[in-house]
């Protein structure tokens, strides 16, 4: 299958000279292949002390589960996770992910993206039969932890109950991550309460999805939980939404997760034998790249039109922040939510500095029938709607976008479009293996290593010196 998002970048490519764009090809193009050609460098075990650490592994992992599961329904890994998931959809009527960072961002992107915003609030049929989804364990929030542990504890009285039954599903790749280990360490020992300590329920219901060594892997192997799932070596944690990190919950929530895996499959083709002017990821990194070269545009926002797309944003916020913010390079993203965000942002947008790249994520096809703005009796128009009554909200955000994006191109400010002609489970797949891609090839262009995040270590160190008492 082929992809379906589109890269528009014609309005921001009018900013950019001939001699700018056709001078970056083949650089690029060798950032590109290096990308790739990083795979083959990573399973050969002899990497190079300037490519460490070296995480490539997401490039193929898609199409890898593919293959595997084309060969074995049952047996292979992508087989297994819909197994589970669909024993957790069936089981439970509460289901709480346990995970921070890359070990939770991209479940609740695709949350956000796929699920109704009231998913949790409807009852189990109008949910498709599928379990209410909480998050935890990205914090050390002690409110937000009680008031959760409190909700399950009045919701779920009757363990035998399908209504009254709450799993975990816990995410560590390293399994040493506080937040993490402390939520799993407390809501562990609710769970254990509740369906009695030594209780297969309390095995079965607890699914870590964890590396093959650490913390995390020890205890899974101590309390001898049935199933748990690997995040392979040479994927890195914000890399990790396509491995069981995202898949597994996404399975759990009846999300078509083969065909999310279809979509990145296909985006991984599209991106490594396409020309720059029609490759999405190579066009993205050559507009955003282009810009912050010329124009001193380092800040890179992704102006989400519609509410689903929040969380890929936050989700892309990190991948950018955490590969390329090194060396004291790397572009300031910013993920916005309009038109919401026009009422806060649109100002400094239209007249603030000039460092702004807008990349705009829009749905061209909203899932739900068309809502269209009532008409009133005349002596009642005094909010002066009815000259816009019977135009659906679909129709006032593409005014809104069309408006915006004019604003911008009047005043030379730079945008591009990323086309989704409908968000689904394929789309979904296609975009976090495009922002991956791009973000791996942009790393290797500016000579950044995207993989690793040595930065975030300083706080750990601080944090655990004071909790013992060192600091
Ligand atoms: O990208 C990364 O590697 C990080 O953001 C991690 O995902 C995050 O720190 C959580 O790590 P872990 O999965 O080991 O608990």
């Amino acid at each position: 299958m082929s992809t379906t998002i589109r890269y528009d970048y014609t309005a921001a490519r009018k900013l950019i000279s001939n001699d700018q764009w056709n001078g970056l090809h083949a650089t690029l193009q060798a950032a590109r292949d290096e990308a790739y050609d990083d795979i083959a460098i990573m399973h050969s075990g002899n990497i190079p002390a300037e490519k460490q650490p070296l995480d490539a592994g997401f490039i193929n992992y898609p199409q890898g589960l593919l293959d595997e599961y084309a060969k074995d329904k049952k047996g292979s890994l992508l087989g297994r996770m819909i197994a589970s998931g669909e024993m957790l959809k069936s089981e439970l009527e509460r289901l709480v992910v346990l995970g921070i960072g890359g070990s939770y961002m991209g479940m609740r992107a695709i949350y956000e993206a796929l699920f109704d915003p009231y998913h949790n609030e409807q009852d189990r049929a109008s949910r498709g039969n599928t379990p209410k989804l909480y998050f935890e364990g990205n914090n050390v929030d002690n409110d937000a932890i009680l008031s959760l542990l409190s909700l399950l504890e009045k919701g779920c009285t009757d363990p035998k109950e399908l209504l009254q039954r709450y799993g975990i599903i816990v995410i560590s790749k390293s399994g040493g991550t506080l937040e993490t280990a402390v939520a799993f360490r407390i809501f562990k020992s609710a769970l254990e309460n509740y369906y009695g300590a030594d209780s297969a329920e309390a095995k079965k219901f607890i699914v870590p999805v964890t590396g093959e060594v650490g913390k995390l892997r020890d205890l899974s192997n101590l309390k001898g939980y049935p199933v748990t799932f690997p995040i392979p070596d040479g994927i890195g944690g914000r890399f990790s939404v396509l491995t069981a990190v995202g898949l597994l919950p996404a399975a759990a929530l009846g999300v078509d997760i083969v065909a999310m895996l279809e979509g990145a499959a296909a985006m991984t083709k599209a991106v490594k034998e396409k020309p720059v002017d029609e490759n999405p990821a190579l066009s993205y990194v050559a507009v955003c790249h282009l810009m912050e070269k010329h124009k001193g545009m380092h800040t890179r926002i992704l102006s989400t039109w519609g509410k689903k797309m929040e969380a890929i944003g936050l989700w892309y916020d990190q991948l950018l922040a955490e590969s390329l913010g090194k060396e004291e390079k790397g572009a300031f993203p910013l993920t916005i939510v309009n038109t919401r965000d026009l009422h806060s942002r649109g100002q400094q947008h239209q007249e603030g500095i000039r460092d702004k790249m807008i990349t705009n994520m829009i749905i061209e096809n909203a899932t739900k029938t068309a809502l269209e703005i009532p008409s009133v009796p005349p002596e009642q128009d005094k909010d002066q709607l009815n000259k816009f009554a019977g135009k659906g909200m679909p129709e006032v955000m593409a005014a809104a976008i069309k408006g915006t994006n004019m604003a911008y191109d009047d005043v030379n400010r730079p945008t591009a479009d990323l086309l989704i002609p409908n968000l689904d489970a394929h789309a979904l797949g296609e975009i976090f293996q495009f922002f991956m891609l791009a973000t791996v090839i942009e790393g290797r262009l500016i000579k950044i290593n995207p993989y690793g995040q040595p930065g975030v270590e300083a706080y750990k160190q601080n944090m655990n010196a004071i909790l013992s008492g060192k600091m």
